[in-house]
């Protein structure tokens, strides 16, 4: 399929790299694309980013038919732009796509896409150590119709922002608050799926959460509210002793590549790294008993992010002494020197824009 080319000269200049926080600084063009059932995803184009025209009875208003993926784009010293394990990003989208009646996209297409996309964009990616520029796919369902199914007509774009960290404690530990009133995500339901709906659940909580004080919530499972899952907008990870725990995809956690990439890069340096089931109780106890090491999160957006406390009910733990933990930094570099280009890429994660 041709993508038709529509261009903009703007005298928009990218923020500070130091002034970006996240998700806030938009580029100046998108890719779109759209699909129907007699012709499939068809005119793909690329345009000036602006608002789009949609009727308010767009089936994604109605019944929440939207999914999304997050990765990002990097500048190398050597001016390179490195995509970080973007394939993985477009696969996941398909099964989330699957899992909501969304027609799938091909790969190979889309990855040419993004990449002429991010070429003429090249400006907005700034260049020092924890900024980025994030990459937003997105599919809608635009079908104008009230009744409830799965929409007829879509459409898939990609956005771009230029970012820097995701908290605003940047590397220093974030506290999190573990939910006992809500659950994010039940078995059979829709929680491994990148999904607008699973976020729009989760805000209730949230809002409580940074009422009080933290950044995001510790979610447990919904059924014995026992076990936990993941947070808000991350994987997460538990150093006790020295194994390194991770809760195992059950369904209702996202299958983050972070949490991959985490996982290959401790399998690869020999840690001792578990996908198990781990209680709250597991995590309280042994902070109790002195082997809670480390708390980190995992993420495109977050990266690496170190826990410093924990909240249940009336009980707080906190873990470590203010600062980063050893092995949450270990990660924290061992991703951004291969993301950077400043490592050798020896797992094949990098795409290179050329
Ligand atoms: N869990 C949730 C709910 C998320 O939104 C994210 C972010 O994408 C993650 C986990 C981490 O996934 P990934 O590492 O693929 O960004
Ligand atoms: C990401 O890390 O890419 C996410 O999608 C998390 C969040 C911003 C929703």
């Amino acid at each position: 399929m041709e993508i038709k080319v529509t261009t903009i000269e703007t005298n928009r200049t990218r923020p500070k790299d130091s002034d970006l926080g996240f998700g806030q600084v938009f580029t100046d063009h998108m890719f779109v694309m759209d699909y129907s059932e007699d012709k499939g995803w068809h005119d793909s184009r690329i345009e000036p980013y602006a608002d789009f025209s949609v009727s308010p009875a767009a089936m994604v208003f109605h019944y929440g038919q939207a999914i999304f993926e997050g990765l990002k784009a990097f500048k190398t010293p050597d001016k390179k732009i490195c995509l970080f394990r973007p394939r993985d990003n477009f696969k996941r989208m398909n099964r989330s796509a699957t899992g909501m009646c969304i027609p799938n996209i091909d790969i190979d297409f889309v990855m040419d896409a993004l990449k002429q996309l991010i070429r003429l964009e090249e400006k907005w990616i700034p260049e020092t150590l924890g900024t980025s520029l994030y990459i937003r796919p997105t599919i809608i369902a635009t079908d104008p119709f009230l009744g409830v199914r799965a929409s007829l007509t879509y459409r898939f774009f990609i956005m771009l922002s230029s970012v820097g960290a995701y908290y605003a404690e940047g590397l220093n530990p974030v506290k999190i608050w573990v939910s006992k009133d809500h659950v994010r995500a039940a078995k059979g339901g829709v929680g491994e799926f990148k999904t607008a709906g699973n976020y729009a659940a989760s805000l209730i909580a949230s809002e409580k959460a940074k009422k009080e004080g933290y950044a995001q919530v510790l979610w447990l499972d919904a059924i014995e509210r026992k076990y936990i899952e993941e947070v808000g907008a991350m994987n997460i990870f538990f150093l006790i002793d020295d194994e390194l725990i991770t809760p195992n995809l059950t369904g209702t956690i996202l299958p983050g590549i972070t949490r991959y990439s985490v996982i290959n890069l401790a399998k690869k340096w020999g840690m001792n790294i578990s996908e198990r089931k781990i209680s709250i109780d597991e995590v309280f106890l042994a902070h109790e008993n002195g082997k809670l090491k480390e708390v980190f999160g995992s993420g495109t957006a977050a990266v690496i992010s170190p826990v410093g406390e924990i909240r249940y009910g009336d009980k707080v733990i906190s873990i470590g002494d203010g600062k980063p933990g050893e092995t949450a930094m270990k990660f924290y570099t061992g991703l951004t020197d291969i993301q950077y280009g400043k490592a050798e890429d020896s797992e094949n994660w990098i795409e290179v824009v050329d």
